[in-house]
């Protein structure tokens, strides 16, 4: 048995296929475009590698696309045969659990493996990376922060891939509301590495969070010489995080620039490409601003995944370009699949089907097409739900959004004023939260509070 660059043990054929291994785990932590490239060599190394089979799967299943999930579950096979027909360990059982479990759509048992193995190998960089992409499309913030510091005290900074555990744990700070100590640990995890698009990311959401709009156009634009380049397409979400300060800040034409130039310029049918997409130009007509002919492109994109359901997530997404575009016949198709895929007991993704996508779905397409008070009567009893769905607070709050949208369009003033008050108190420094909390009290009859309220939003974004 070899060992990993971390002391983990490995079967493989030979030394060369586990170092291959290595780097494909570090391109991977990098969002890297070159591991594809290191897991070739892998199993060109050692084709019958149980972690390298293992992983391949994994990699395919993070498309959440059935055409890379059937790859995903035909590598799975490959996998447990070579398992079930050699000697391997504990470790590698874990994650043959872990693959199958996720593929079968019962990622609360993947995710119990992930954490098996981290509990005895605290030092592998892989089960806790995705570990916390299962929790964050499933349990959320705490699972998250809690996961990474259970290992975060066995690492030490000359340890390979040590930064990217300080940009887990920050962002899994972050989703807890722990920002002072998210931003620290994505400073140290980008002061290790620059081009870390994990630890970049979670400063970024630190700032958006707190309203640091400036400060965080600055923050991405600091190191966009290191990551602009090498990266997959995680660098377009870290450019749609760069477009929400510049929406908050009113300035709707670098909106639409690095919309056009950076975070939808190829028609990429990527789940997170077409969420990011979908929730920009939504904001941007939630704030006055003029989509132009955008939204065609992403519902065409949308209407080609409306059978999927591997990802409610974005499905919720899919309906909201096809919804933007009239494309009523695709987005009943949608909502069709969503309620009779998944019925499986064990699929997680089926059990946030029903307890809140689908009903996010109905209320995204009514709130297009102007039954207003519908969306309320749908999204109001949710709230507390709509964590299930996953996904970040930052791409969640869209559908705050619509709620309040919803109530002011349907002129009910009380919720409106009610839903906007919240949001100020949670995020003062919003141009947004003190316009659309203006506008409540418009609607209230205040107009003195509407005033005070409006001055606040033009000043902040000034
Ligand atoms: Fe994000």
């Amino acid at each position: 048995m070899f060992q990993d660059q971390w002391g983990n043990p490995v079967t493989a054929a030979n030394s060369e296929a586990v170092e291959a291994l290595d780097r494909t785990i570090m391109a991977y932590l990098g969002f890297r475009l070159d591991t594809g490239a290191h897991l070739k060599a892998t199993m060109k190394a050692d084709p019958e590698m149980p972690l390298g089979l293992i992983f391949s799967g994994f990699f395919f299943l993070l498309f959440c696309q059935p055409k890379m999930h059937v790859r995903g579950l035909a590598v799975r096979d490959t996998a447990r045969a070579v398992v079930e027909g050699g000697t391997v360990s504990m470790r590698e059982r874990h994650y043959m659990t872990a693959l199958d479990s996720w593929a079968e759509g019962d990622w609360g048992r993947a995710i119990s493996a992930f954490e098996s193995i981290l509990l005895d190998h605290p030092h592998d960089p892989m089960a806790l990376r995705l570990s916390h992409y299962l929790h964050f499309y499933t349990s959320g913030g705490r699972a998250m922060r809690l996961s990474s510091a259970r290992v975060l005290p066995f690492w030490t900074m000359d340890q390979p891939g040590a930064g990217y555990i300080q940009a887990i744990h920050a962002f899994g700070l972050e989703e807890n509301g722990e920002y002072e100590a998210a931003e620290t640990h994505a400073r140290r995890a980008v002061e290790i590495n620059p081009a870390d698009l994990w630890g970049i990311h979670a400063g970024a959401h630190v700032m958006e969070m707190r309203g640091r709009h400036r400060e965080g156009i600055g923050w991405i634009s600091a190191h966009e010489q290191h990551w602009a380049s090498g990266t997959n397409n995680f660098r377009f979400h870290v450019w749609w995080h760069r477009a929400l300060y510049h929406l908050e800040l009113g300035d709707h034409a670098t909106v639409l620039d690095l919309y056009d130039r950076e975070i939808r310029a190829e028609s990429t049918e990527e789940y997170l490409d077409i969420t990011n997409g979908t929730a920009l130009l939504w904001r941007l007509e939630q704030e006055g601003g003029d989509a132009g002919n955008r939204w065609e492109e992403l519902a065409s994109r949308s209407a080609e995944r409306v059978t999927d359901h591997l990802l409610c997530f974005a499905d919720v997404h899919y309906a909201m370009a096809l919804g933007a575009t009239g494309r009523t016949a695709e987005a009943g198709d949608l909502l069709e699949g969503m309620r009779n895929a998944n019925v499986d007991e064990t699929s997680s993704q089926g059990t946030v089907y029903r307890q809140v996508g689908i009903a996010l779905t109905e209320a995204i397409i009514d709130a297009r097409q102007g039954r207003h008070d519908q969306v309320v009567d749908i999204l109001l009893p949710l709230r507390e739900q709509f964590a299930l769905v996953g996904g970040s607070h930052a791409q969640r709050d869209i559908f705050e959004r619509v709620l309040l949208e919803s109530a002011l369009a349907a002129g009910r003033t009380a919720l409106a004023r009610a839903l906007s008050a919240e949001r100020v108190d949670q995020k003062p420094a919003s141009p947004y939260n003190w316009s659309v909390h203006a506008r409540a009290m418009e609607l209230a009859g205040d107009g003195p509070a509407a005033a005070v309220a409006r001055h606040k939003a033009t000043t902040l974004a000034a």
